[in-house]
């Protein structure tokens, strides 16, 4: 699978998903590559000791085909887990592939050599639904939509939809949404549950079994270059982080 975190909504736990997914999917045996694609490049600086020590990026390569991918590829601090590289000159992507005939290929197109050599590929995107988003849908396979448990989650999601609709009508009629995982959940509070019940009457089985909790764990691992699963190998969100890639390998096997 190659699996698209993606919601333009800015906070909602893309990254945080995307790391211990990766990790989760690693620690279960797989070889797994996960790509940064936000210029944000939250992602690269949870898992790489010393980021500095890397001048280029995923924007080296997709700017120049010819390029090695292989080359803005490192060994991540998580057993098993390659991480592609992002920077903040990611931010000049958009602006330099603008007009460019196969801009929304670029990923894709570098990706086909190196997709044999993972188990998984995973994606982190950035909060929008611009070029680089654009090229992470067209490599896919998958998208999996976090939705953060809020009053407002649902907003923006229809754009969401209609885009995702677009590119499979256009660039990539296989790709499938694998889930919608709810993230920063508060069972506590009512609003909590009425925002489930509103994400589950929009989005029906789609939406994971298992829900992400608040937790200050979860919060606290990428400062210490960890996954959750031994930052706080007990911990509730390392519980529904496993959960979620036992429901993904499992969704994927129908
Ligand atoms: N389940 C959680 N419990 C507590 N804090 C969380 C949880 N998930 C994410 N966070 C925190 O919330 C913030 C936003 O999460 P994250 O960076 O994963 O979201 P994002 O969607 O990738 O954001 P962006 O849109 O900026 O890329 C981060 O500080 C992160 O540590
Ligand atoms: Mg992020």
């Amino acid at each position: 699978m190659i699996i698209a975190i993606t919601n333009q909504k800015g906070g909602v736990g893309k990254t945080t998903t995307a790391l211990n997914i990766s990790a989760a999917l690693a620690f279960m045996g797989n070889r797994i590559l996960l790509i940064d694609t936000d210029p944000q490049a939250h992602s690269t600086l949870s898992v790489l000791h010393d980021p500095t020590a890397y001048s280029r990026s995923l924007y080296d390569v997709l700017m120049r085909p010819d390029e090695k991918f292989e080359s803005i590829v490192a060994t991540s601090t998580i057993p098993g887990l390659d991480i592609a590289l992002s920077k903040i000159s990611m931010a000049k992507l958009e602006p330099s592939l603008l007009g460019e005939i196969d801009g929304h290929y670029r990923l894709k197109d570098v990706l086909e050599p190196v997709r044999s050599k993972y188990h998984h590929i995973v994606i982190d995107t950035p909060p929008t639904l611009g070029l680089i988003t654009l090229n992470s849908l067209v490599a896919a396979t998958h998208i999996l939509i976090p939705i953060q448990s809020s009053y407002l989650c649902l907003e923006g999601t229809d754009d969401l939809l209609e885009t995702i609709d677009k590119v499979k009508r256009v660039a990539n009629p296989d790709l499938q949404i694998l889930g919608i995982l709810i993230t920063l959940h508060d069972k506590r509070t009512n609003i909590s549950r009425d925002v489930v019940r509103r994400i589950r009457k929009v989005f029906g089985n789609l939406v994971f079994k298992t829900f992400i909790s608040k937790s200050v764990k979860l919060e606290e691992s990428p400062a210490y270059k960890e996954s959750i699963f031994t930052y706080a190998p007990q911990s509730v969100g390392a519980l529904q982080y496993r959960k979620i890639a036992e429901e993904i390998i499992d969704r994927a096997k129908n």
